[in-house]
């Protein structure tokens, strides 16, 4: 048992995976120190699963370096996975048994006595609200709760380190702010946690510090503050004038000058990056140019990444 982890916790140096002649990750460099909430953030394949994987000794590198509570994943995998907690994208539970068998079975695995798992597996299905469902089979647990009983599962080692890849995707938004409520009390706590989401808000919320990971590489790290600081405007007049006017009119809202630091085209509308959305707006009217619908709002971390990547994340 480690008694105090030093900082960081976690440490990749030209971390690299490569499937044959495929690079899916490629040689990124990192750090999460203890007691940090992490996140990865990046679209399809980028590589965030490879990544996680890595880190949970569940998947080996092909190059670089990586280090996980100060032991090397490669020849230390059993002592790292009994001080990691780990959601894996897909739900993974064994459909035959009941839920909180589920969890009973995988603290057993890890050691555990049968009365601290017992006891322990009450205490997650409350955490994840599945109190009722104890007795159910998984087959017959809905998609979300299936998924928050993989989350319960995570924790049922009392991990130094939780891993959640996608960890509320498919969750509704009740179980969602749940959710982010325990992994924040888990945070306050000492737990470090490593996130990947496609939600912004969630990274905003969950996450003290970033990297925006595309094709294996990354992109860029920061706190979601610093991100958007660093790479959006103070705000974003979205515009529409219809599907097949927009692309037409971007030059004519980008001509506006100062107002519009950059103009991105999407599908349905276009988003000026603007030092100030109303006066931005008033000068598109003024020139005669006439949205059916206009909206002003802070920039996000969505933004952050279509700037970075070229891509929205919920296409
Ligand atoms: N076992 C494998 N064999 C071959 N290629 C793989 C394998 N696992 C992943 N890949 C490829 O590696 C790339 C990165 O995949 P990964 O699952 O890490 O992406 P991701 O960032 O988690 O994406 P998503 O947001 O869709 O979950 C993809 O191009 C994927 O096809
Ligand atoms: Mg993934």
């Amino acid at each position: 048992m480690l008694t105090r982890v030093p900082a960081p916790v976690i440490t990749a140096s030209s971390l690299t995976k490569r499937y044959g002649e495929f690079t899916a990750v490629d040689g990124i460099d990192f750090e999460v120190t203890a007691g940090e909430s992490f996140g990865l953030l990046g679209p399809n394949g980028a590589g965030k699963s490879t990544t996680m994987r890595m880190i949970s000794a569940v998947s080996r590198r092909t190059g670089g370096d990586l280090q996980v509570l100060g032991l090397d994943p490669e020849t230390h995998g059993p002592q790292i996975r009994s001080q990691l907690g780990v959601v894996p994208q897909e739900d993974n539970l064994d459909p035959d048994m009941r839920a909180r068998d589920n969890l009973i079975m995988y603290g057993r695995y890890f050691g555990l006595p049968r009365a601290v798992c017992r006891e322990r597996a009450e205490e997650l299905l409350e955490f994840a609200q599945l109190t009722d469902k104890a007795g159910a089979k998984v087959d017959d647990l809905s998609g979300g709760m299936k998924r928050r009983l993989t989350i319960a599962r995570g924790l049922m080692n009392t991990p130094q380190i939780f891993m959640l890849d996608e960890p509320t995707t498919g969750l509704d938004p009740q179980a969602r702010h749940v959710l982010w409520d325990r992994l924040f009390r888990l945070k306050e706590a000492g737990t470090t946690l490593v996130i990947t989401t496609h939600y912004m808000d969630e990274a905003e919320q969950l996450c003290d510090r970033l990297i925006v990971v595309d094709h294996g590489a990354i992109m860029a790290e920061g706190s979601p503050a610093d991100l958007i600081r660093r790479y959006s405007s103070r705000e974003v007049l979205e515009v529409r004038f219809g599907s097949s006017r927009n692309a037409e009119v971007a030059d004519d809202v980008a001509a506006i000058g100062a107002l519009a630091e950059r103009v991105e085209v999407l599908p349905d509308r276009l988003l000026v990056y603007t030092p100030d959305g109303e006066r931005a707006l008033e000068e598109v009217v003024g020139r005669g140019l006439h949205p059916t619908t206009s909206l002003v709002r802070r920039s996000s971390l969505e933004d952050v990444f279509l700037r970075l990547t070229g891509r929205s994340l919920v296409d």
